[in-house]
């Protein structure tokens, strides 16, 4: 396991287990294999990115990370229990922000409180929405419907809406996404801000390299038909070293980038068998 950083929370599961063990994980829809035997961990305090081609299986992959999707084979723990069995140690951002249109952007944070941390209550809930809310600059918005809000300000909502349940693994699939460069930047800093503050471990799907690279302690490359771990790539070192930080952050792209250049044309490879 990779070491979290200095500062891990009081309740880590403990020295030398990860807190996120997939274990010979397989699944498919219907007939199609999607995830084929995967493992891997996530560390106490980790950044983990996951870079893959369209349709290879990351978001089913963060879907069984969350515990929404069984396995048909292999299993998930979280802090060192099956993942079904408790949903208050993680959160999702979702690229669509999946909002509730109806429900105030306040209710919509604190919807994500009621669903997985009802140990608390309702009087807590509200508090800690509102706490969120403020975090990412949007507390006078609280009582807008998020129609009203611009793109970059939905997923801030979706960000405080999951930063608020306060998990411990937080799940972002494709989160920026959907915005354009200069919100998908801003939302980047926040995000950076919010992890470094709280020590979450982060499990990050994105098609974007220097994304991965610059937030990420460790990138999984995940193959398609059907999805495997292909390599694990490390890159907190990456950052750590200063001197020769250009050159190997350079390797490391041209190596991310031809992994998922291949992935994309093998994939159009067997779309155009499908249509021979
Ligand atoms: N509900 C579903 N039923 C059947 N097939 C699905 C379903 N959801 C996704 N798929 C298929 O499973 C594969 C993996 O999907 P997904 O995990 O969304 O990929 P990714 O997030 O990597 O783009 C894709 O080929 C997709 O078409
Ligand atoms: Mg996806």
């Amino acid at each position: 396991m990779t070491a979290g950083p200095a500062g891990r929370r009081d309740d880590a599961v403990g020295n030398d287990s990860p807190l996120v063990e997939v274990e010979r994980v397989s699944f498919a829809y219907q007939d199609a294999a999607i995830l084929e035997d995967i493992s891997c961990t996530v560390g106490e305090g980790e950044f983990v990115s996951v870079i893959g081609a369209s349709g290879c299986g990351k978001s089913t992959l963060l879907q069984i990370l969350d515990g929404a999707l069984r396995p048909d084979s292999g299993q998930v723990r979280v802090a060192g229990r099956p993942v079904a069995t408790n949903r208050s140690d993680r959160a999702m951002v979702f690229q669509s922000f999946a909002l509730l249109p109806w429900k105030t952007v306040l209710d919509n944070v604190r919807l994500g409180l009621d669903y997985r941390r009802r140990d608390l209550s309702r009087r807590e809930r509200n508090e800690l929405a509102a706490e969120y809310l403020d975090r990412v600059g949007l507390i006078r918005a609280a009582k807008f419907y998020p129609y009203q809000l611009s793109g970059g300000m939905q997923q801030r909502v979706g960000l405080a809406r999951a930063f608020a349940v306060r998990p411990r693994l937080l799940l972002m699939d494709e989160p920026f996404g959907a915005l354009d460069a200069q919100n998908a930047e801003l939302l980047r800093e926040e995000v950076r801000a919010l992890v470094a503050l709280e020590q979450r471990s982060v499990v990050l799907v994105t098609h974007n390299l220097d994304e991965a690279l610059e937030l990420s302690d460790r990138i999984l490359l995940l193959r398609a038909a059907p999805g495997r771990v292909e390599e694990e790539i490390p890159v907190r070192e990456l950052r750590a070293d200063t001197a020769g930080w250009r050159q190997s952050y350079d390797e490391h792209r041209e190596r991310l980038w031809s992994f998922l250049k291949g992935e994309v044309a093998a994939a159009q490879g067997r779309d155009l068998e499908d249509v021979s």
